[in-house]
């Protein structure tokens, strides 16, 4: 298993590629399903999790096609030739039970792998069924497959979300396209992919309305068509790399970055001390010699800071000036880069759902060990501020996250070299 060596060498200067988004990507493929016609994604993230579900896609009768070294992907589903997504992936990759909607949607049966539990919490899939079997669909769960049926086809209907989940608006977005009637979905998640998994699906002919605000309406269609279509840029990958100048020094600046993105890390690392810019080619993120400033975060759905940026905003908080408080509301488990960050001398007291981070200024590199994809680059974030060396171990999480990490450290002036061991 590969593992990650950072040594901390003060200030870093360059310019960072974002990549296209890995979780609006990951919607997109699995909404090609819907259509006989092919789907072209541009803008593809290079990461491991595109090829796993690919594999899924491919299981299921889609053709995948990966051209443009990478950058772009042909999705052909001409027939749906089996309705079964295996554990064996599903557990694998969460976002592979957002083939449920679009298989259901399109043959009227899905039969789904339960994700089961993950690192980070239980994450339950309730609210998916929920709105499923609301667009009328019989739903059973056995042998730990979901089994989706809807013989004569979804219909329309109203469906309030008790909670904002994004993968459930999702699941319910892409069955309410080609449902008999007008669906309104209530409380739906508002985060920036799946705003562009709406967009990519009016392209294909869905008649979708509000999709960023809290309602959707949605007109079904009988079918949809085949669509070329971008990518928007990453925000975990583009708040991921703003940090980094924040937490090592430095000016660094993020090619195809977006504010309308990032606004809440803004905000945030705007109060910390940190000078954000818009450039022509995207943002410039800097900070001098002084130390950042605490400041207290709450993870909330978007437009709210992301849980997905909580791990590393907490590195960069164990490097700050003063305590900082740092709250997460969306997933029950999502503290364990904390034990870790203590290894690199962090002072850091998990209490439930909140972390309070006393800031220690330098961090001392250290051996550690990551569990999910945003603990483990919170560690690489922290061992660029640390003394010595830190060796991150079990980066396969990273590499579903994150293209090139390396190279684009580096490209920094940061020492960051990955070991084969
Ligand atoms: N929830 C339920 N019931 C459901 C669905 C969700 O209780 O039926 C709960 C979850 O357990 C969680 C909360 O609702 O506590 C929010 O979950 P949500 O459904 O919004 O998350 P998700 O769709 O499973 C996506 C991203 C995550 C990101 C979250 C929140 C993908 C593939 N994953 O997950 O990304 O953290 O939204 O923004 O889109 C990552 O990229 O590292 C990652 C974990």
């Amino acid at each position: 298993m590969d593992s990650i060596v950072v040594t901390g060498n003060g200030p870093l200067h360059g310019q960072i590629p974002i990549a296209g988004a890995k979780n609006t990507c990951l919607k997109l493929m699995c909404a090609a399903l819907m259509s006989d016609a092919p789907v072209t994604l541009t803008n593809v993230p290079r990461l491991s999790d595109v090829l796993t579900l690919s594999q899924l896609l491919e299981s299921l009768g889609c053709t995948v096609t990966l051209s443009d070294e990478g950058r772009e992907l042909t999705l052909h589903a001409p027939e749906i030739t089996n309705r079964k997504a295996h554990y064996d992936i599903v557990r694998k990759l969460r976002a592979s039970f957002n083939v449920l909607g679009p298989l259901l949607g399109r043959t009227g049966e899905a039969i789904v792998s339960l994700p089961g539990g993950c690192a980070i919490g239980a994450r339950k899939v309730d609210l998916h069924l929920m709105a499923l079997e609301k667009l009328g669909a019989e739903i059973e769960l056995r042998e730990g497959y979901v089994h989706a049926r809807a013989p004569g086809g979804l219909t329309g209907t109203e469906i309030e979300f008790p909670m904002v989940s994004v993968g459930a608006t999702e699941n319910a977005l892409c069955a309410a396209v080609v449902a008999k009637g007008r669906t309104v979905l209530r409380n739906v998640a508002k985060e920036p992919d799946t705003v562009a998994l709406a967009h990519c699906l009016s392209a294909m002919g869905a008649k979708i309305e509000g999709a960023g605000t809290d309602t959707m309406e949605i007109e079904g269609v009988a079918s949809l068509s085949g669509v070329r279509h971008a990518v928007i840029p990453d925000r975990i990958e583009l708040g991921t790399y703003m940090i980094v100048p924040a937490i090592a020094g430095g000016e660094v600046e993020l090619l195809g970055g977006e504010r309308r993105l990032v606004g809440a890390l803004i905000d945030k690392l705007e109060e910390a001390g940190v000078t954000v810019e818009d450039t022509d080619a995207g943002l410039k993120v800097s900070r001098g010699s002084n130390r950042v400033r605490a400041v207290d975060v709450v993870t909330a759905p978007f437009p709210g800071f992301p849980t997905d940026l909580q791990a590393q905003m907490m590195a960069l908080m164990c490097t700050a000036e003063g305590s900082s408080v740092l709250e997460e509301t969306i997933f029950e488990n999502r503290f364990m880069h904390a034990p870790e960050l203590i290894r690199m001398g962090a002072e850091i007291d998990v209490h439930g759902g909140t972390a309070t981070v006393k800031g220690v200024g330098r961090l001392k590199g250290a051996p550690v060990m990551a569990t999910d994809l945003r603990a483990s680059v919170s560690l690489i974030l922290a061992g660029l501020a640390a003394e010595g060396e830190t060796v991150v171990n079990r980066v396969y999480h990273l590499d579903r996250g994150y293209e090139r990490l390396e190279d684009k450290l580096s490209a920094v002036g940061a020492k960051v070299e990955r070991i084969r061991t």
